[in-house]
């Protein structure tokens, strides 16, 4: 039987911060854990969370709430997912990253987004989980010469009363079709932090060869309105044509996209401006951009989650997601180190349980 330090439940419970399309929550609740609050300041997001909650049986009950985290409090947290206080084995989140990500103009602490990474320490503190996953872009290691992940480290450790454990993993090398580089800093309460997850996908012969964007875009129904959220921009005549030329992995110079090459991991997903919103690659074998159901393939989000919004808001929550393939991965790891878990779940054994039918 898994054990909830904690709480004492069956599944250790999880209080998700900052959910978004529910990438991180989806990956958690695959593996084991029993969310009980998300939470997200976007309305549409919140949506995605309610919709998806009940199929499957993934995780029915939990509370999602629509608020601004800096207006929460540990007791309304409680309160909203029926959890006592000390009954909160793990918090996730992975505040907005916009301000220190690569891509962005990296304002770090002078954008206010930045500042929601003290929240998610404030939360930390108020309510001592007995781990946390706080999850951002590649970009926050370097951000003010380093000053902000130190002082993140510093926060996060309350005291020394929490071990942690940062990480940067590449996602393509533990199954994802994309690459896509993601900081990772676990905590544990008293307890040691987890050793890194191991490598699996590569190209040494050690490791599986890379799942490919090809391999996740087989067996597509064109877009249309079988599966959820597969619909495609209209292009111009002139657009199809450059499109049709392009070689893989080369450029439009002028929507500044990149053409997948089917046999290698996916570029990097990512969501563009809040103004214009974000934009997917161009596909491999059509004259076209992918839709948002495809970037959502390229994540490993099974097609049975649906993203509410238009498209914009669709890519958005897709692009800022971890893929629910990895979150799985840190979590089954994470339930052996902390939660007395009996083994690891294999990562055949999570595409199945999130229900990814194009992996193997
Ligand atoms: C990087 S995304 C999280 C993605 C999520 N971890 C996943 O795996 O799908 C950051 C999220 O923070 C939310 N956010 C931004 N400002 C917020 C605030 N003040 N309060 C609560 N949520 C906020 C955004 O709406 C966005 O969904």
């Amino acid at each position: 039987m898994r054990n909830s330090q904690n709480s004492g439940r069956a599944q250790p419970s999880v209080v998700a911060l900052f959910s978004g399309g529910g990438g991180l929550d989806l990956g958690f609740a695959a593996a084991g854990f029993d969310i009980c609050f998300a939470t997200d300041v976007d309305p549409f997001s919140c949506n995605t969370l309610r919709i998806n909650q009940k199929k499957r049986k993934m995780y029915p009950k939990h509370e999602v709430l629509e608020e601004d985290v800096s207006g929460l409090n540990a007791g309304a947290i409680l309160k909203k997912s029926g959890l006592a206080r000390g009954e909160v084995d793990v918090l996730i989140g992975g505040p907005p990253c916009q301000s220190f990500s690569v891509f962005g103009q990296r304002k770090g602490l002078a954008d206010t987004r930045g500042g929601m990474v003290w929240e998610f320490h404030r939360i930390v503190d108020k309510l001592r989980p007995r781990a946390f996953v706080f999850e951002n872009v590649y970009g926050i290691q370097s951000v003010h010469g380093g000053r902000v992940l130190r002082e993140l480290r510093n926060r996060l450790s309350c005291h020394g009363k929490y071990d942690l454990s940062v990480e940067t993993y590449e996602m393509a090398e533990h199954g994802i079709p994309q690459w896509r580089k993601r900081v990772f800093i676990v905590g544990v309460l008293g307890g040691d932090a987890p050793p890194r997850l191991a490598k699996k996908y590569g190209d040494d012969e050690s490791c599986i060869p890379f799942n490919t964007a090809g391999q996740a875009l087989a067996n597509m129904p064109p877009p249309g309105e079988v599966l959820p959220n597969h619909r495609m921009r209209n292009h111009s005549a002139k657009i199809i044509k450059r499109y049709e030329k392009m070689p893989f992995g080369q450029r439009d110079n002028r929507t500044r996209i990149n053409k997948l090459y089917p046999d290698k991991p996916s570029f990097t997903i990512v969501v563009g401006s809040d103004q214009g919103g974000g934009k997917g690659h161009v596909h491999p074998h059509e004259p076209r951009e992918v839709t948002p159901r495809e970037s959502a393939r390229l994540q490993t989000f099974p097609d049975w989650w649906e993203f509410d919004g238009n498209v914009r808001h669709m890519i958005r929550q897709v692009g800022n997601a971890v893929p629910p393939l990895f979150a799985a991965q840190i979590a089954t790891h994470i339930g052996v180190h902390v939660f007395g878990f009996p083994k690891a779940m294999t990562t055949r054994a999570l595409i199945k349980r999130i229900g990814i039918n194009f992996l193997h």
